[in-house]
């Protein structure tokens, strides 16, 4: 502003100019549709701050890796050179690149917490069902991402757990060599396979994560959201035509919503600051060692938020010398994420009215998966190894069970309004 010029006159200036863009861009019908009147039920809780925080990884992942970008160099001779050079000699260059490795394990236990809450108030459920495909989408192109990115630094973790992971598309009869081969580039894995996925780590993947949130959020819009009541706010509306049961988003989700990034960040800049390896959970030691084709580590494991599915990779045995079965009921167990709106058959959505069948068999889910991340972590021996199997099968009970025992579980009646 000008020294002589009035606060109205400047604030004139502004509206004016906002008028302009209006003319030519849809600012201010965005702004009013997504955000200032996108009316959302006023009992959000604890569960409903994930999917922002999901939002903020996602963009501090991308700028973080932006700048990780300028330094490292993707080639088997530099990689590894690279990463201790951006770690020790870069300006801040330590601090970005904690950012980014914390930030690839907090996305993760920020999505897997998203998908509980879907669970646990039936937010997959019609009419959200797209909303959810688009979500288990996104968690498989976030999995892809995460695997290439971790075979970046070239430590020996990076080169044998890539190895391991996929040497596994070996076990496919008939085609399976070929596509190894295909996906690594070459016989074994190279300068090429690293080029090939740091193509994928910093352009494709991540286009593909951008376009699935904001066809995720597009659904959510288009729908609306649901509540830790599990009932529809669009049914009871004002004379208005506004939800009785809907405030703003803007600005009374936007405030909820910061005050959770702040203490999702507390935690974060912790972990960031004080412990960013977090005991060999985030980072491995493995890892510090450079790429050594003759060297094996002493244990392979994937980072934790593979590990679930690692330990069911390992609870099939190998049959003829091909773990073909366990490949498959790895992927089947992934895949089956996308028919749970169907799967789930109870005539209520939210935990809070439905019957004790639920509410046991989805905490036992919950440690299941945890005990199954644990157990992937370990050396394939016992107990862990009985333990996986009992874990797989609870895994798979849990969801191909889950129209008959959602259907004969009892419930309570759901209130027409919400709850405050
Ligand atoms: C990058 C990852 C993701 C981002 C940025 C994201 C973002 C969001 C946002 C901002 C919301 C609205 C706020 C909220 O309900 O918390 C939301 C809702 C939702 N998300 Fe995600 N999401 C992500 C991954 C997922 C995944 C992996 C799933 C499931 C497989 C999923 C399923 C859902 C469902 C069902 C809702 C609707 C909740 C309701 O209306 O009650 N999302 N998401």
């Amino acid at each position: 502003m000008a020294a002589n010029e009035s606060a109205p006159a400047a604030t004139g200036r502004l509206a004016a100019l906002g008028a302009w863009i209006d003319a030519r861009f849809p600012m201010t019908k965005l702004w009013n549709e997504h955000v200032a009147e996108y009316y959302a039920p006023k009992n959000f809780n604890f569960w409903y701050y994930f999917g922002s925080i999901a939002l903020f990884v996602l963009v501090l992942q991308i700028f973080t890796g932006i700048f990780l970008t300028m330094s490292y160099k993707p080639s088997a001779a530099e990689a590894f050179g690279s990463v201790e050079y951006i770690m020790r000699d870069v300006e801040w260059g330590w601090l970005i690149r904690y950012l980014h490795s914390t930030g690839a394990s907090a996305f993760f236990i920020v999505v897997y917490l998203h998908m509980f809450r879907a669970l646990l108030y039936g937010s997959h459920r019609q009419p959200r069902e797209l909303l959810w495909i688009f979500g288990v989408l996104i968690y498989l192109a976030l999995m892809a991402e995460a695997f290439m990115g971790y075979l970046l630094p070239w430590g020996n973790m990076s080169y044998w757990g890539a190895q391991v992971i996929v040497s596994l598309f070996g076990a496919f009869p008939w085609f399976g060599g070929a596509l190894v081969e295909w996906i690594r580039g070459d016989y074994f894995i190279s300068d090429i396979t690293l080029n090939r996925f740091f193509a994928l780590h910093v352009v494709a993947l991540p286009l593909a994560l951008i376009f699935l949130v904001v066809a995720h959020i597009l659904a959510l819009h288009e729908v609306g959201s649901s509540n830790p009541d599990g009932i529809e706010i669009k049914k009871m509306k004002g004379p208005d035509g506004i939800p009785l049961d809907g405030i703003p988003f803007h600005p009374y989700y936007t405030v909820k919503d910061i005050y959770g990034l702040g203490m999702f960040l507390i935690l974060f800049c912790a972990v960031v600051f004080f412990a960013p390896e977090l005991g060999g959970l985030f980072l491995e030691a493995a890892n510090f060692e450079p790429a050594n084709p003759l060297l094996t580590p002493e244990h392979i494991a994937p980072v934790w938020y593979f590990t679930p599915f690692y330990a069911m990779l390992r609870a099939v045995p190998a049959f003829a010398g091909t773990q073909v079965w366990g490949v498959l009921v790895m992927f089947a167990a992934i895949l089956l994420l996308f028919f749970v709106p169907w799967l789930d058959r109870a005539p209520v959505r939210s935990i809070r009215y439905r019957g004790p069948i639920y509410k046991v068999t989805l905490m036992l889910f919950a440690a299941t998966f945890i005990m199954l991340g644990y157990c992937g972590m370990k050396p394939a021996v016992q107990p862990f190894k009985a333990l996986s199997v009992v874990g797989t099968v609870y895994y798979f009970a849990f969801f191909l069970l889950m129209p008959w025992f959602t259907r004969i579980d009892s419930h309570k009646p759901e209130p027409s309004r919400v709850r405050p």
